[in-house]
């Protein structure tokens, strides 16, 4: 049997995922799961890099984490579900990788470069939050990935991944790292309800896959549409208008999508026409995921065991693979 290809992504553990989540990457791990030997962290060393204070809100959310999964149709028998934690092996390998990373890369990472203004931490960045974007190129090399399926803000990360394994490659003479290729669910980062350019839970403008229907609706006429808009028989925008880029992300009838923009742009339809017909259709694809979602509540325990089971498999691939790099370093005895 040809071996299959393998893919690395995963989450930090810090809160309840949402639809920029499962447009992003979520959906492509179920649609690949059976094509790939798949590999999920719960990333909750890096989750404690602006959590650190805060241990036990990391810790809680694993559980929540594994639920969402489960809610989306992944398959724990499938994939290799794991916890950044349990495998070491990670950090040996992020220090081995670090001589190929410059400090400038880092400054120059938009993901990050965002992140710090968010947090404001300017001049008192604690290292360990600027480590993670190179440790997180150790979590993709530890199982040799070839495809990460990532929102778009990760493309900085996966660009390193490549970056880094080539220039170990070269430096020591071996074909021993892949280089990863990136695979984005969207184009965009999905928007927040109130037109930010992303969604995000500091932001408390997210839909999450555990909101209710009646928090869904809620949400959905929360949205953020033509604010100079008055009168339904005002010519409205479509563009920048979230009811509609939602629409064109959840909505398979394109022909409906295009009739309603039309509609609106010459004032010929209300607002809560387009936002209780987004509503229905984002509904149909969150429903399910809300039953497996409360199916998997009475899972947690079972979704955490074989995570730590998975845990055990990852770190001994992941010991081969530091192994192999060591030797490559002369390091190894
Ligand atoms: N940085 C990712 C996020 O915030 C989580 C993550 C950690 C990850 N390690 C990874 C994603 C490796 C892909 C591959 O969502």
């Amino acid at each position: 049997m040809e071996k299959r290809k393998r893919i690395l992504t995963g989450d930090r553990p810090t809160g309840r995922l949402h639809i920029g989540h499962l447009l992003g990457t979520l959906q492509n791990r179920v649609l690949l799961q059976d094509e790939y030997e798949e590999f999920i962290i719960v990333a909750n060393i890096q989750a404690l890099a602006d959590n650190f204070a805060n241990p036990d809100k990391v810790r809680e959310n694993i559980e929540e984490l594994l639920c969402d999964y489960y809610a989306t149709g992944l398959d724990f028998d499938k994939a290799t579900v794991f916890i950044q934690s349990e495998v070491p092996e990670i950090h040996e390998i992020f220090m081995y990788l670090s001589n190929f990373a410059t400090v400038q890369q880092v400054q120059h990472n938009p993901t990050i470069k965002t992140e710090l203004i968010q947090k404001g931490l300017g001049d008192s960045t604690p290292l360990g939050f600027f480590l993670y974007p190179i440790h997180q190129t150790a979590d993709i090399l530890c199982v040799n990935a070839d495809l990460v399926p990532v929102g778009k803000d990760q493309a900085p990360m996966v660009e390193d991944t490549r970056q880094l394994a080539r220039k170990f490659n070269r430096t020591y003479g071996v074909e021993l790292l892949n280089e990863p290729q990136a695979l984005f669910g969207t184009e965009i980062n999905v928007p927040g309800i109130d037109g930010a350019e992303k969604m995000g839970k500091s932001l408390n403008n997210c839909i999450y896959l555990s909101d209710s229907e009646e928090e869904l609706r809620k949400k959905v006429f929360k949205i953020y549409t033509d604010p100079n808009r008055i009168h339904a028989t005002d010519p409205g925008k479509v563009e920048g208008n979230i009811a509609f880029v939602y629409h064109d992300l959840f909505n398979p009838n394109v022909e409906e999508v295009s009739k309603m923009k039309c509609l609106y742009e010459r004032g010929r339809i209300k607002d809560v026409e387009i936002k209780e017909r987004l509503f229905e259709v984002m509904n149909e694809k969150l429903a399910p995921i809300r039953v497996r979602r409360i199916e998997a509540e009475g899972m947690k325990k079972e979704l955490l065991e074989k995570a730590v089971v998975g845990s055990q498999k990852v770190s001994a691939i992941a010991r081969g693979i530091a192994d192999s790099m060591k030797e490559a370093m002369k390091l190894k005895f």
